[in-house]
């Protein structure tokens, strides 16, 4: 029994040493290491090439090295009865807060609009509201989402939450199925922290920024695949949104012809909200490889029925 590391641009060094600290009892290999493929029982993956799992023929779990498990769950060629798993942590979510506090702060207080000036020489200011007259919305208010809102309030921001079932975090109100127009209808600053699957491909459209207050702000830390873009730059030049802050992409890297890098009403980020770090999450997945040794439940298990 083995692990099997695998990825899209082939940089194992962090988790294979980060695995070799905690757990050195556990073998684990790269693509480039493995001699015995049938000793590979586990992987742990981040945008594996569609297909690479299929080489493994005892492969029974795979992990994803982050929270998003949308790489697992589009890849069809994976055998249905592999168990799938992503991260759960909290320095994850300590990550993600700080970088949407930032970004909620950097919108009310106009830092994109003073940075376009300053290349300009533009001496100008605006009439700024503070956080407890703004209202954040948070489409996704699930493990990261939660802890997101939790900073948020602490800072003056009123929150509140959209997810499939109903939440009891810290009075923040929480809106469930139907009652997405109504959380729309408050939310100037919109926050996506969604899974990506069939449900919420392209969910940042149109239709959805007509449903939100005049001016209001969007920040996609979710996945590039929620927001439609070719729908954003009109909803910023007919006024329904004020801005953006984009930190995912259909294609990342962002392709340099693409609109976004100049618009000035875009803040472009390098998928660098919450980055894995690999020694803090080495104890976990060296725990879902035992328990999957010892044919015990994984944790954090992702449902190919729900999609996340
Ligand atoms: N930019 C970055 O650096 C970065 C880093 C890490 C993660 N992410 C993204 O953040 C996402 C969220 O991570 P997480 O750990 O918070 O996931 P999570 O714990 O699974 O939370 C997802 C939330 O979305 C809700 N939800 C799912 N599908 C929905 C739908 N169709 N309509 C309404 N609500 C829906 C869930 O509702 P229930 O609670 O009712 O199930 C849950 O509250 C990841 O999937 C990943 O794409 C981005």
């Amino acid at each position: 029994m083995a692990i099997i590391l695998l990825r899209d641009d082939s940089n194992y060094t962090a988790w294979s040493k980060a695995l070799n600290h905690t757990a050195p009892e556990i073998p684990v290999y790269t693509p480039e290491t493995v001699k015995d493929k049938s000793e590979i029982t586990f992987a742990l993956s981040w945008k594996a090439p569609r297909g690479a799992y299929a080489e493994y023929p005892n492969l029974k779990a795979i992990s994803s090295m982050g929270a998003g498990a949308d790489h697992l769950l589009e890849d069809d060629s994976i055998a249905e009865e592999i168990t799938l798993a992503r991260i759960v942590d909290s320095k994850l979510a300590e990550d993600m807060g700080v970088f949407v506090l930032t970004a909620c702060l950097s919108a009310i207080r106009y830092f994109n609009d003073f940075f376009n000036q300053q290349a300009d020489k533009n001496w100008q200011r605006y009439k700024y509201p503070q956080p407890q007259d703004v209202t954040v919305g948070i489409l996704g208010f699930g493990t990261l989402g939660q802890h997101v809102g939790k900073l948020l309030q602490q800072n003056g921001f009123n929150v509140i939450g959209y997810s499939h079932s109903r939440k009891d975090v810290l009075g923040i109100q929480s809106f469930t199925s139907d009652e997405m127009d109504g959380f729309l209808a408050q939310s100037q600053i919109l926050i996506c922290l969604l899974p990506l699957n069939k449900h919420t491909q392209d969910i940042l459209n149109a239709d959805l920024f007509s449903k939100l207050p005049e001016d209001a702000y969007l920040i996609n830390v979710g996945r590039g695949g929620h927001l439609k873009e070719e729908d954003l730059i009109p909803a910023i030049e007919n006024g329904n949104l004020k801005g953006a802050t984009l930190d995912v992409f259909k294609t990342e890297p962002l392709p340099q012809e693409h609109p976004f890098w100049s618009h000035p009403g875009v803040f472009v980020t390098p998928h660098t909200a919450s980055i894995s770090r690999p020694r803090a999450l080495a104890s976990q997945v060296a725990e879902n490889y035992a328990r999957m040794e010892k044919g015990e439940d994984l944790k954090n298990i992702v449902s190919r029925k729900r999609g996340y």
